[in-house]
């Protein structure tokens, strides 16, 4: 067996003999890894449009992309509404969002899309408390929770991430109208590529699996969207939907747990590659700011630039006939 000393002086002479060897792998492997993550980090939203004297409203934004995103647009001097459940955590990412931005201007409201009666509530208190609204962001999401319902008894993805944006987008249209040229922009992700819309089981009742659900909810926000710009033509409000990059949230707080250690350990230096919140937020900043995407409605995005949506995205028939089933099950005539 060989001492402590020998292996020291055996691991100097390998070093000593393959020192450009070494080198050599060591840069090569660090640019990989830096251009890895700088490609990874998607595009910047180069805009340097002002919001003076506009409205936002962001919908989960106490946390995650929707944060960084009230960060920017306050910082273009927007009155900003945070629409969050968890009025403890909103009101601390207010003043954080306040202190970052420099604007005061940012306001928390209540809003549980788990409940449509608090969708509702909401609604009638933006409609009281203000007179304009010139972006509405539909960025709250809910990521591969197990088998929930909400407060009205929709599966829980499908409910928040489309449902409760359904009903608040349609409900806040003439505000929109009135402030026009406005923007509903539709935060929904690369996982509607692989989606499709379970018509004849809707709440995934016979066959629920989590990522199933995840991305049912998402084709539905592409779609949605889809439907949502043909109706508004001509009428000055545009609309667009995205894919924000794979970002380091807490969205995946419902899968973490549901993962064995091991595999967590070794997925965790990984983490450093993936956008951090800052970068996630940049393409919903483009399509709300943006100038070039005035006088575009319906498309879909992804690192600040067009992108062809999956094909089952692009269905006008499904769009029309996800409307109807959305309309009926939250109320809406
Ligand atoms: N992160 C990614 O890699 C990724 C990739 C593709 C798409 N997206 C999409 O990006 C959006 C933002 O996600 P994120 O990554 O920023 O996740 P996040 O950090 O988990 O933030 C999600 C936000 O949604 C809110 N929310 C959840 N359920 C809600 C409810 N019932 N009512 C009101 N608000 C609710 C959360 O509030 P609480 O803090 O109170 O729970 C939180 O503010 C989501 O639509 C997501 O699908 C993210």
């Amino acid at each position: 067996m060989s001492n402590p000393m020998e292996v020291y002086s055996q691991a100097k002479e390998f070093l000593k003999e393959h020192a450009t060897g070494l080198a050599f792998v060591f840069i090569a492997v660090g640019t990989g890894l830096i251009a890895t993550r700088r490609w990874m980090a998607g595009g910047v939203c180069r805009s340097k449009a002002r919001l003076d004297g506009k409205t936002v409203l962001i919908t989960g934004a106490n946390t995650g992309i929707g944060k960084e995103t009230a960060v920017d647009l306050a910082g273009r001097g927007a009155r900003v509404i945070l629409a969050c459940r968890d009025m403890g955590r909103a009101n601390r990412a207010a003043d954080e969002i306040r202190n970052r931005s420099g604007n005061g201007n940012v306001v928390v409201k209540q809003l549980d899309l788990e409940s449509l009666q608090s969708v509702r509530a909401l609604v009638a208190d933006v409609k009281t408390s203000e007179d304009r609204l010139d972006i509405l962001i539909n960025n709250a999401g809910i990521m591969m929770c197990p088998k929930w319902q909400t407060v009205d008894g929709f599966e829980m993805q499908f409910g928040v991430n489309h449902l409760g944006h359904f009903l608040l987008t349609n409900s806040l249209l003439d505000l929109l109208k009135k402030s026009s040229p406005s923007r509903v922009v539709n935060v929904s992700s690369l996982a509607h590529e692989k989606g499709e819309i379970h018509f004849d089981d809707i709440n995934l009742d016979r066959d629920y699996d989590p990522m199933k659900s995840y991305r049912q909810s998402k084709l539905a926000n592409v779609l949605f969207s889809r439907e949502l710009a043909k109706s508004l033509e001509g009428t000055g409000v545009t609309v667009y939907s995205l894919h924000p990059g794979v970002i380091r949230t807490e969205l995946g707080r419902h899968l973490w747990p549901t993962i064995a250690l091991w595999k967590r350990l070794l997925f965790n230096p990984l983490m450093l590659l993936i956008k951090s919140p800052w970068e996630g937020a940049q393409t919903t900043i483009y399509c709300a700011v943006d100038e070039s995407l005035q006088n575009t409605s319906g498309l879909y995005y992804s690192d600040c630039g067009p992108k062809q949506a999956a094909p089952q995205a692009c269905d006008d028939v499904a769009a029309k006939k996800l409307w109807d089933i959305s309309a009926s099950m939250v109320g809406l005539a």
